[in-house]
Formats: C-alpha cells, structure tokens, sequence
C-alpha cells in the first residue's frame, strides 16, 4: 500500500535504535539485504547513515562515506509504502549538500545493471557510467555485474 505523505519528511542521523525500522525496510527492498551488523559496522566507523522520517515512520535512508575529497554512496533506499513521491530525488540533494559541506569533489556508486528504476534515477540525476565491475553482486543464479556510476559536485 502507499502511503501519501501528509507532511515534509524531517532528515536526521541514524541510530541503532531505528536499526529494526530500517532492517525490515531493507528486507523488503533487496534481493540481497545488508544484515544488521553490516549497518551497525557503518555506524562504529561512523560513516554517514542518514533518515527521513514522518510521524515516526521511516520513508527513507541512506549510508554513505567521504573522505579523500571522494564520496561513495553504499545504500540509499526509500520504504515500499513511500516510493514514487521524490524521496530519493530529495535524499540525493541531502547528500550531494552533505558530501560538498565536507570537500568532496566526486560522488561514486554501484547499481545492479538489472535495477533499472534505480539507474533512471541516477542518469536523471546527471550520474554517468565510469565502469562495470565484473560479478561484483551475489544473485539467484551465481553473482551479477555492477555499473559504477560517478558525478562530479558542481
Ligand atoms: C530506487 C528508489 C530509491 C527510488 O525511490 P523513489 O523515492 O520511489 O523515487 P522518486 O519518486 O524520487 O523518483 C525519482 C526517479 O526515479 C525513477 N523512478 C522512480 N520510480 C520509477 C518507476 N516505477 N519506474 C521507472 N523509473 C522510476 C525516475 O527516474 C524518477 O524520476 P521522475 O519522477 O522524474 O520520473 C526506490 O525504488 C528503492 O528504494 N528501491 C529499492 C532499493 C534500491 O534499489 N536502491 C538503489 C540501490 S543502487
């Protein structure tokens, strides 16, 4: 079912107390989720793992690391009920403006090629394809490819 958002979401850090929120998010978004030790590591090395939330509903979240003027993207993820709103678009600017505050000058990530809701999203968000990484993701039948995509921060 979704849910149409009745107010502005709120963008604020992530603890381990959403970690249950956000692992069944997760378990509903991925093929192959991240495990809950996989986020509380992101946390310890205090990579930036950020929420939106509404009335205490997490809609979207996402991890992600700078540092050598390089910000890598390694989860972003709207909620099933909240999808098709601008979530990701919005959480994107969020990152864009965070990685900038904090000198990066390039943003990278890794997309399954077969995630083409996730890639329409990147190519419009003036992301271009740098790489493949050759059986980079586990998948049903053996392991799948990666497209890196990279943009610069104006
Ligand atoms: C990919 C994902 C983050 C998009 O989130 P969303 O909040 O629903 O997307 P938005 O509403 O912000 O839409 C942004 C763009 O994504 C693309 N998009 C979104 N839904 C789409 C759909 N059903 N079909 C095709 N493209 C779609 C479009 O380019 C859209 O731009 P537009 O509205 O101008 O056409 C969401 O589907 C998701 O969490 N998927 C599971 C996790 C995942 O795959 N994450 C990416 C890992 S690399």
């Amino acid at each position: 079912m979704v849910a149409v958002l009745k107010s502005v979401p709120v963008i604020r850090s992530m603890t381990e107390r959403d970690l249950p929120q956000i692992l069944t998010i997760e378990n509903e978004s991925y093929p192959f989720p991240w495990t809950e030790g996989i986020f509380t590591d992101c946390l310890r090395v205090d990579y930036e793992c950020v929420l939106m939330e509404v009335d205490k509903a997490i809609c979207a979240y996402s991890v992600f690391s700078v540092a050598a003027e390089e910000c890598h993207i390694l989860n972003l993820c709207v909620s099933k009920t909240f999808r098709g709103q601008g979530l990701s678009r919005s959480m994107l600017e969020y990152v864009f403006g965070r990685a900038k505050e904090m000198d990066a000058n390039f943003i990278y990530l890794e997309v399954r090629p077969t995630n083409l809701i996730a890639i329409n999203l990147y190519l419009s968000f003036g992301f271009e394809e740098i790489a493949r990484r050759r059986q980079y993701y586990p998948a049903i039948n053996g392991r799948e490819d990666a497209l890196m995509l990279a943009r610069s921060i104006d």
